[in-house]
């Protein structure tokens, strides 16, 4: 089933921000159409789209108001429908991102849900009994409505929590996963993701997939929620892909998701490698890899065989990757994206080295994340090739900086990053035992250490990377004899007596 994960590389395009053909300063749907092929130029064969549903935009479209709608500024349901097809012309997939632990405030179920007297919407959402009551959580709606009651939200504030019942219920207006509120829910979800599916779409990034079952500490009822749906699909849409923002692949691939994402919370020391004070693939060399590799290695017995671990190169809740490392350094981080197990994820734009722009004013609710989620630069035309609105209809501005890079001059200089980028995948892609299935022996990566060390494989073929981003040599000892370099960065290795001397600001890739 959904054979295409075994080697998708996936590009996540922030479509406001990817390419603007209308001239509104918005990107849209037929600008995404017009770059199909660049991004499979580089090498992606699957797309993951933010959300797309026609919103208020206070939290850029993670506040749907109509689930079976795209955003007119996108485009209509038929342009998303034909934007499908060309994905598809070209040999490549697609995922929607579903929305299902909230609503915007001004969906028709949630004005529904507020008024006073019973209806089909009353228990779609978490409230409470009486307004002096507030809910666990990361806040409240209160005072908001005639019904008498507090009802949960679920990120900001006008996010209101959708109702998948309590795990453990402890008050009398929490209800159990298997009410008919909750079951309702349930449906509609069921509901939404046939609609999206059957316009061909082939899969969905799940937002908060780890949030939904509320009073479930450890997640076991949020795992049995998503086991249904699995089932659902199963049945129905066997093909359908899913990828949670979960963030604790035993949890998620448990409950049925294909993958999950390591991200900027939860316990994965994910910002250790690119996040952190001290980032390992920084060239200072004062990182340390230990932490994530033990969990990474926790986590990898957990899930063997049930699916894919991701490590996203960022996202649009996240430090552009060139915040906090720069140059080769860059160079040397892809070379682990691309060589790790699980299916790779390039946010738009670091293939580049896109920056983080500083300063910015929040733009729908982006706050510190609006800097990682300015306009694509395409070239050295107006506005970077983004778009021909006038500059202050730009959805958010553009990098200023006289230097920023643009995929026309990478085109251009061979030894870009877009060309580094371009060329790891094509190497992952020869080699079943770097691609996403393959298997992962961590061989060297110590305390506070560098280089970094660790064999893929898959099948017959075994292949040892390196890693060494800091400014100074490193060695390790090593029982392999590295008989092949099939592809290096940064100078060459030379063993001695079976430790391997390494280069700085170096990678390196050997058969053994
Ligand atoms: C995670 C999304 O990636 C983020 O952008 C959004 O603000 C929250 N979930 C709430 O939906
Ligand atoms: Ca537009």
């Amino acid at each position: 089933m959904a054979k295409w994960l075994d080697d998708a590389v996936f590009y996540e395009i922030y479509p406001q921000s990817f390419k603007d053909t209308n001239s509104d300063g918005i990107g849209d749907f037929r600008g995404i159409g017009q770059k199909l092929d660049y991004i499979k130029e580089l090498g992606c064969n699957a797309i993951w789209m933010n959300p797309c549903f026609e919103s208020p935009f206070g939290d850029a479209g993670y506040d749907v108001s109509d689930y079976y709608k795209t955003a007119p500024r996108y485009g209509t349901n038929d342009e998303l429908k034909e934007l499908i097809g060309e994905v598809h012309d070209r040999g490549m997939h697609i995922l929607l991102d579903l929305v299902p632990g909230h609503t915007s405030m001004a969906h028709k179920w949630f004005q529904e849900s507020m008024k006073a007297e019973r209806n089909a919407y009353t228990d779609r959402y978490v409230w409470t009994d009486n307004i002096w009551e507030t809910p666990e959580g990361p806040g409240a709606l209160r005072g908001i409505s005639d019904r008498d009651g507090s009802c949960l939200v679920s990120f900001f504030s006008h996010q209101p929590a959708l109702n998948y019942g309590y795990y453990r219920q402890e008050k009398p207006w929490q209800q159990a996963m298997d009410a008919p509120g909750p079951r309702g829910t349930i449906a509609e979800v069921k509901k939404i993701m046939r609609f999206w599916l059957t316009m061909g779409c082939d899969g969905f990034r799940v937002d908060m997939a780890h949030s939904l079952v509320k009073g479930d500490e450890d997640g076991k009822g949020t795992v049995k929620l998503w086991q249904e749906i699995r089932a659902f699909l199963d049945e129905e849409f066997p093909e359908a892909v899913m990828v949670s923002e979960w963030g604790e692949p035993d949890k998620a691939l448990e409950g049925g998701f294909h993958m999950d994402f390591l991200l900027h919370f939860g316990p994965s020391h994910y910002n250790d490698l690119f996040r952190c004070e001290e980032p390992y693939f920084s060239s200072r060399g004062k990182g340390d890899i230990s932490e994530f590799v033990r969990k990474y290695q926790e986590n990898y017995e957990k899930t063997a065989g049930k699916g894919m671990i991701c490590i996203p190169s960022g996202n649009h809740d996240m430090d552009r990757l060139a915040r906090s490392i720069h140059g080769d350094e860059l160079k040397v981080a892809f070379a682990f994206l691309l060589s790790m197990p699980g299916a790779p994820f390039i946010y738009y734009g670091d293939e580049i080295g896109m920056r983080y722009v500083e300063g910015l004013t929040s733009v729908e609710g982006g706050y510190n994340r609006t800097g990682s989620r300015s306009p694509m630069q395409w070239d050295d035309s107006v506005n970077a090739g983004f778009s021909l609105a006038g500059e202050e209809k730009l959805y958010i501005p553009l990098d200023p900086a006289a230097d920023r890079p643009t995929v026309e001059r990478q085109l251009r200089a061979s030894d870009s990053l877009y060309h580094e980028v371009k060329e790891l995948i094509a190497f992952r892609q020869e080699h079943p035992a770097l691609k996403n299935r393959g298997g992962i022996e961590f061989v060297y990566a110590e305390k506070n250490t560098y280089p970094f060390v660790y064999v893929r494989n898959a099948g017959d073929e075994r292949i040892l990377v390196i890693l060494n981003s800091s400014d100074k040599p490193a060695s390790f000892a090593c029982e392999y004899s590295l008989s092949e370099a099939l592809r290096t960065f940064g100078g060459e290795i030379m063993v001695r007596d079976k430790r391997v001397m390494v280069p700085a600001g170096f990678y390196g890739f050997y058969r053994v």
